[in-house]
């Protein structure tokens, strides 16, 4: 049997379903046409897009992780990157979709909504975008309204989206059920978003996978001792007496480049550093820790793949806030100021989302970096590659 192209990729079934709701054949208008299409070429993407990032997470959030899976991270994570990056040049397509073309079918629409995207959603949830950063969106789309409570209606996208989309669809299928309609697709979506959420549930999320690999991390000659060991432990003391000392070590370098004491005081505070008052646990603090030693000694061979995993996420949620930048842009270009189809307030709650983070700390580690000449060798910097200096030890 020879096989064929348009067999292995099913050419006959993609290609008949850019028929709206009206099918069977493709939508008339060549407009219509383009806006499904590229929403259809987005949902793709997203597909493979989520698949990359499990891959990334699976091996981060391992219990073990092989060096030799550092490339294969840096691979799924440089590959989800260029998924996101491919979605954000599909905007540039979609506007070229004039005001008036857009309402020749917009009614058709109804309240269906890109809000609606549960693969989106899930991106979101499988990198982790934590509930405090939904609230501050909402208390800020409240601000900026004249009346803040125009956000109501929209409030449950903004607080739970996934959430939201369940009770749509629940509500969708009650009713379709009643009027003898078929809801199969409704249904699929319902199952789809469950297994997502059940995915992360249990996987957890690329942001826990990252804190889980990050708080391993050798820094100096130390590792943590395993997953629970009570912390009266001579392992854990030790681990915690290095990695404070390591930190100490890095503040006096940084006050001897300048930094002031109000400074000083706000690294203290983001690094914890032992301090008596610090309300990090043990956890945030060595995974800062780590944060910092992999990103000041990046240039040592056994820490340049883990920067590369890093630099990856940061390039990640970068591309994120990218994306949003770009949908908002695209959105203003066809709908100007009008509210969106989902009964959001449009462009003033797109713009709000793309302060949406996951990584802060990603960032706010570069803020608070000493230079090159600064670093200083420590012990066991041997196992790391080669030696950059002077040993006066950070033990
Ligand atoms: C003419 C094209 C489009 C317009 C005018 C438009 C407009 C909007 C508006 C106004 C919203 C806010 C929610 C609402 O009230 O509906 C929204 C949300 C959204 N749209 Fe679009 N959109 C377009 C195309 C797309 C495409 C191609 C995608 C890709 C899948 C997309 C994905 C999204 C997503 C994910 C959201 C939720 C954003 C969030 O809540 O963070 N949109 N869109």
């Amino acid at each position: 049997m020879t096989t064929t192209y348009w067999e292995y990729i099913q050419l006959d079934q993609l290609l008949s379903i850019q028929s709206g709701l009206e099918g069977p054949g493709d939508v008339a208008l060549a407009d219509e046409l383009h806006f499904i299409g590229i929403h259809q070429s987005i949902e793709i993407i997203f597909k493979l897009l989520l698949r990359e990032l499990r891959a990334a997470r699976g091996l981060l959030g391992a219990n073990y992780v092989p060096e030799h899976a550092m490339p294969e991270v840096v691979k799924h994570l440089g590959r989800a990157n260029e998924a996101l990056r491919v979605t954000i040049a599909h905007f540039r397509y979609m506007e070229l979709l004039t005001p008036l073309d857009f309402m020749e079918f917009r009614a058709k629409l109804g309240t269906s909504s890109g809000a609606q995207s549960f693969q989106m959603r899930e991106l979101e949830h499988l990198m982790g975008l934590g509930q405090d950063q939904r609230h501050e969106l909402l208390r800020r789309l409240r601000a900026r309204l004249a009346r803040p409570e125009d956000a109501d209606p929209f409030t449950p996208f903004v607080l739970d989206p996934l959430g939201a989309i369940q009770s749509q669809i629940n509500a969708h299928i009650t009713r379709k059920e009643a009027q003898g309609l078929d809801a199969s697709v409704d249904k699929w979506s319902r199952q789809h978003i469950q297994k997502a959420m059940d995915d992360i549930e249990t996987q957890g999320t690329l942001r826990s996978a990252l804190e889980k690999w990050l708080f391993r991390t050798p820094i100096c000659d130390s590792t943590p001792p395993p997953p629970n060991t009570p912390i009266d432990d001579q392992a854990f003391a030790e681990d915690q007496r290095v990695v404070r000392h390591f930190v100490e070590d890095y503040i006096q370098r940084g006050k001897s480049v300048g930094w002031n004491d109000g400074h000083v005081q706000a690294v203290r505070q983001f690094l914890g550093a032992g301090q008596q008052d610090s309300k990090l646990d043990w956890h945030t603090e060595r995974v800062r820790a780590a944060l910092l030693f992999i990103e000041t000694y990046l240039d040592l061979p056994l820490l340049a793949l883990p920067r590369m995993v890093l630099e990856k996420v940061v390039e990640l949620e970068k591309l994120a806030s990218l994306f949003r930048g770009a949908h908002a842009r695209m959105a203003e270009r066809v709908i100007g100021n009008r509210p969106g189809t989902g009964g959001s307030p449009g462009l003033i709650y797109l713009d709000l989302t793309r302060d949406l983070r996951v990584f802060p700390e990603l960032i706010q580690i570069r803020g608070i970096l000493i230079p090159r000449d600064r670093r200083w060798a420590f012990p066991g910097m041997e196992e790391f590659g080669f030696k950059l200096g002077q040993d006066d030890g950070c033990d």
